[in-house]
């Protein structure tokens, strides 16, 4: 019997989504992405060597495991075109087992320049890598998308269009260089190979795999509290990082979807501006971000750090029906001697319970058992807390660091 899973961020990214990708797609015949862009980095440890992927699935790394970029993503071919190049010159192969889907919204320039100028005003600190700009265009109706670059007269029409339209805000709005019309087609035009090889009806092949009792991961980017719908609005991405996303961004019923597991840290980081009512200030704070490496895998970013919220956690597991919960990067908090959760909120601000450190290392442990007994009891708190089982415990960057409850 097959079985589909969805892997996604419970708080707002970077919570180790690429890691247990990888870890179970071996498993799957297809690893699918369906929202987001190039704005993800999803970091993969094997053998001690480290891969970051942006836009292609983390099931990349297994030689049989099928790679699909659905419809909810918005595509930078320029970022694509680099991200097969280096993983193809580290030996992976693309050929037969990646697609992407003909109705991937492009990310052009011009989306890049006005995130760039805009985010300097906003201030919501984007990754600048146009994925607002161009979802925007998207839900206006006036998208050019993957497919059109199989018809040349659609695709001059379709990006004259939208280009002058960018140029005239870009202009007149914030007194920036318009593009030129002729080099954003020809830029478009140069990445042909990659409509030529890879572009689909992924529907089409979901559709198959599914009617062929195939088994599919469904791998989410950002997180839940980054979702343009149920994050902390505006301070979010542009895109449904929630399991609704799902549906919409691969064209997929949700009876199809087995399994939701939710990742989230032991604590709490973010990256950018917006409320963060757990982050820390002080040497806690610091010893985290030193500690678990705390830089954006995208922009190198340091991200901020605070407790887990038990709050938003409990509220993210009911918005994605999370039926497992994988809790990362527990070995970062290996040395706190106190380790505190926010438990509620009382006039805006958070109450904590606080918890006895372990003061050893987990790093790598394997069997829930051999964990030291303290951090046992913090996994089961939050477990009995947000009522979700914790089915997976992460102790380290590797692909074999995990407990599997
Ligand atoms: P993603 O965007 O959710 O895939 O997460 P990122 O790759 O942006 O950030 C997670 C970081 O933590 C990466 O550097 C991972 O290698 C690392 N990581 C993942 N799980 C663990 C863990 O259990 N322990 C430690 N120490 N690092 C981890
Ligand atoms: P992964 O998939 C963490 C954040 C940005 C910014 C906000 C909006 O690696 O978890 P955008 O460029 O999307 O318009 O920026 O969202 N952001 C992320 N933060 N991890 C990510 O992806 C992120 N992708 C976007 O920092 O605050
Ligand atoms: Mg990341």
């Amino acid at each position: 019997m097959s079985s589909n899973t969805l892997i996604l961020g419970l708080q707002w990214g970077d919570e180790g989504k690429g890691k247990i990708v990888d870890a179970l797609s071996k498993e799957v015949h297809a690893v699918c992405r369906f929202q987001g862009g190039h704005n993800a980095g999803h970091t993969i440890k094997v053998n001690g060597k480290q891969t970051v992927l942006h836009l292609t699935p983390s099931g990349i790394l297994h030689p049989n495991v099928n790679c699909v970029i659905g419809n909810g993503v918005v595509l930078s071919l320029e970022a694509l075109d680099k991200e097969i190049n280096g993983l193809i010159d580290t030996g992976i192969s693309f050929d037969n087992r990646f697609y992407v889907s003909s109705g991937c919204a492009l990310i052009l320039p011009s989306h890049i320049s006005i995130d760039k100028i805009r985010d300097k005003k906003e201030s919501i600190g984007t990754t600048g890598r146009g994925i607002g700009p161009s979802y925007e265009d998207k839900i206006a109706r006036r998208a050019v998308r993957f497919g059109d670059i199989g018809n040349q007269d659609i695709l001059r029409q379709k990006v004259e269009l939208l280009v002058s339209y960018h140029n005239r805000l870009l202009v007149e709005l914030y007194n920036e260089k318009p593009h030129d019309i002729e080099d954003v087609i020809s830029e478009i035009m140069s990445y042909k190979h990659l409509y030529d090889k890879y572009c689909t009806d992924t529907q089409g092949l979901i559709y198959d795999w599914v009617k062929d009792d195939k088994s599919l991961l469904f791998e989410g980017a950002q997180g839940t509290l980054l979702d343009i719908d149920h994050g902390t609005y505006p301070y979010v991405t542009s895109s449904s990082t929630t399991a609704g996303g799902v549906s919409t961004g691969l064209g997929l019923g949700p009876k199809y979807i087995d399994r939701i597991i939710g990742i989230s840290k032991a604590y709490c980081t973010r990256v950018g501006e917006g409320p963060f009512p757990t982050e820390l200030f002080d040497d806690n704070g610091k010893m985290l971000a030193e500690k678990g490496h705390e830089f954006g895998a995208t922009t190198g970013r340091p991200r901020r750090c605070g407790w887990l919220d038990l709050f938003a956690l409990k509220k993210a597991v009911f918005t994605n029906s999370v039926t497992d919960i994988c809790l990362t990067k527990l070995d970062v908090m290996d040395e706190f001697s106190e380790i505190k959760v926010c438990v509620e909120y009382q006039n805006e601000e958070p109450v904590y319970k606080t918890f006895r450190g372990w003061d050893s290392s987990t790093v790598g442990i394997s069997a829930f058992e051999n964990l030291p007994i303290q951090a046992q009891e913090y996994i089961n708190f939050i477990e009995d807390f947000v009522g979700c089982r914790i089915s997976y415990v992460s102790t380290g960057p590797s692909r074999n660091q995990t407990i599997h409850r």
